[in-house]
């Protein structure tokens, strides 16, 4: 997206901040608007299935976004070598559909997480899609002190970057989180510009990560069309 395309978003944004809520920015909203109360949709990634529970009374994590479509077919590309034997850890779930994606591809272990009120949706879902033998979901709320969640291999984020104030505290979080002795943990972030306020959130991340596009994934193209990049990130030594 271009730097005025993005002040144009801005402009927008001063006028208007919950537009991206709005059913009618077709090209910036997720496919549900947040009127959607208690629906069960079907969102398929390759030959996978997940059914999914989207209300958005909770918050806007009660529905899918798009960053966290893009992540979903990323981890159906890599296929369940890429996950097995691993504990992936999602943040900022919402409805928990990265997790239960990596759950269906045979991940051994997946916790999914976000704030309190969205622990019943994201369970819901675990239930939905019987996958409550591997699948937890956790309050972990960026900021504040982390639960308990034995060591971690993948961390997955999508869509995870549009409200500043929590910026500091995301990038805090994925820092904590990512640093475990003796243990590489990998983080595929997912994220979608909207607002040339996001360029903040890379200023912090960049004193205490580096990054680099996901360069194996297909579909590539298709989303960074829409703004949206999948990155990996790797905390400074
Ligand atoms: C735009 S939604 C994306 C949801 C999901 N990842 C997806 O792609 O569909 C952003 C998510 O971040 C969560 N979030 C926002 N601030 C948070 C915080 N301080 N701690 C934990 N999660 C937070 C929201 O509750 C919401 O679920």
């Amino acid at each position: 997206m271009s730097d005025s395309d993005l002040s144009e978003q801005e402009r927008l944004d001063n006028l208007d901040p919950l537009r991206h809520f709005r059913v009618e920015d077709e090209s910036i909203l997720p496919s549900q608007p947040p009127s959607t109360k208690e629906q069960i949709q079907s969102f398929n990634y390759g030959s996978l299935t997940v059914q999914l529970l989207v209300d958005a009374s909770p918050g806007c994590g009660g529905i899918a976004w798009p960053a966290g479509h893009v992540l979903s077919n990323y981890l159906v590309h890599r296929g369940p070598s890429y996950l097995q034997d691993r504990h992936i850890l999602e943040l900022g779930s919402g409805t928990g559909l990265v997790g239960l994606v990596a759950a269906k591809l045979g991940a051994s272990k997946v916790t999914v997480t976000d704030q309190l009120p969205l622990l019943e949706i994201m369970q819901r879902n675990i239930n939905l899609n019987s996958l409550g033998q591997t699948v937890v979901s956790k309050e972990l709320d960026w900021g504040k002190e982390l639960p308990e969640l034995g060591p971690i291999d993948v961390i997955l984020a999508a869509d995870c970057v549009y409200f500043e104030p929590s910026f500091p505290h995301l990038v805090n979080t994925l820092e904590a989180l990512s640093r475990q002795p003796g243990r590489d943990c990998e983080i595929l972030f997912c994220y979608k510009q909207r607002r040339k306020a996001d360029k903040r959130f890379f200023t912090l991340l960049k004193k205490k990560f580096t990054w680099t596009d996901v360069d194996d994934d297909p579909q590539s193209e298709v989303y960074r069309r829409e703004g949206i990049s999948l990155l990996r990130l790797r905390p400074k030594p």
